[in-house]
């Protein structure tokens, strides 16, 4: 029977590409050429253990901000979702009360106050919003320790690609004396270094004292700001430029070699697969979740 559910899988993933890449509507257009069942829960490597289509109600905050616009697009396109309201500043919050998942993407001062108000009504929350500091996130798996049984998800980054490219620098780390991160944003991002750059540096860096690998070689002494940021002992640099979205190249080097990771978003529907993704963990998975490996068996 094994042979028997393999074509049936292969027969499912077919027509969901088929049908994903030729829909009128762009998001679930490009949704179909990811892969359907991982967007639609049915996904074995998605463990939200959600393989039912009952429809979970989402709430947006940030809604009228770039990520939360295309939230809403991509969870009014999703089949067992269903999009309940958007709040932005000025608006009610009650509006989304309802809801059993929030999804915030909104800025660094914004988002405490928010995991506070949904917790305390019972709201499980997927965060995208960047800035959660250790101490910050001792004080949301407090909060979820509080009101028993709510879920917060949060990640640096919710791209696939993203997650892979930290998972493989992590990998490398420990093969290569030298490291440097280069993140590249769009000129409007607030914050800098990203997330994503500092989330990869503590992993890179916690990989290299696993190894007992010393400090990177550097013989800089006079420095003119040219050397960027350091996390965790690597050294992190910040391009904003008109024209990109968000990408970084991690660059390793041994003697007579070196090693790049890059990844690219080109467009924000990238971040849509994992956040809908988490949206269905996170009502199954109660308390503090960090990053989407989990979500995506990694
Ligand atoms: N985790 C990821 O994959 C990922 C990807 C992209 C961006 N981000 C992060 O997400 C956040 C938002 O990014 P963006 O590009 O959409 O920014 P944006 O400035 O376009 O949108 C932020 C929105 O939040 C709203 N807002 C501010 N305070 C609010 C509040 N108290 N309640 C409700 N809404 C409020 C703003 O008015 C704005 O509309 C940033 O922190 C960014 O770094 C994360």
């Amino acid at each position: 029977m094994r042979w028997c559910h393999d074509i049936w899988c292969l027969y499912w993933m077919s027509i969901s590409r088929w049908w994903g890449a030729r829909s009128p509507d762009p998001v679930r257009r490009s949704q179909g050429m990811i892969d359907q069942r991982f967007l639609d829960g049915t996904d074995p490597n998605v463990r939200s253990g959600q393989q039912d289509m009952s429809e979970i109600l989402v709430g947006v905050f940030g809604a009228n901000g770039k990520m939360g616009t295309e939230v809403e697009r991509a969870v009014r396109a999703s089949e067992n979702l269903q999009f309940l309201a958007g709040v932005d500043v000025g608006d009610d919050r009650e509006d989304v009360v309802e809801a059993a998942v929030v999804v915030d993407f909104t800025t660094p001062d914004a988002v405490m106050d928010n995991v506070e108000w949904c917790l305390s009504r019972g709201i499980s929350m997927v965060i995208g919003t960047t800035g959660f500091t250790a101490e910050r996130l001792a004080t949301v798996r407090k909060l979820c320790e509080e009101n028993h049984g709510t879920g917060v998800l949060i990640a640096s980054n919710f791209s696939i690609g993203a997650v892979l490219m930290m998972s493989f620098a992590e990998q490398a780390a420990r093969f290569y004396p030298s490291v440097e991160i280069v993140e590249l944003h769009h000129p409007n991002k607030v914050d800098a270094p990203s997330g994503t750059a500092v989330t990869t540096a503590q992993r890179i860096g916690a990989a290299r004292a696993a190894a007992e690998m010393g400090e990177v070689p550097d013989a800089t002494v006079h420095d003119g700001g040219a050397r960027g940021a350091i996390v965790e002992g690597i050294h992190v640099h910040g391009v904003r430029l008109q024209g990109l979205v968000a990408h970084q190249e991690v660059l390793m080097g041994a003697t007579g070699e070196t090693l790049t990771i890059r990844h690219d978003s080109y467009k924000r529907t990238s971040f849509m697969p994992g956040v809908l993704a988490a949206v269905r963990y996170v009502v199954k998975n109660p308390g503090l979740t960090e990053g989407i490996e989990s979500v995506i068996g990694l």
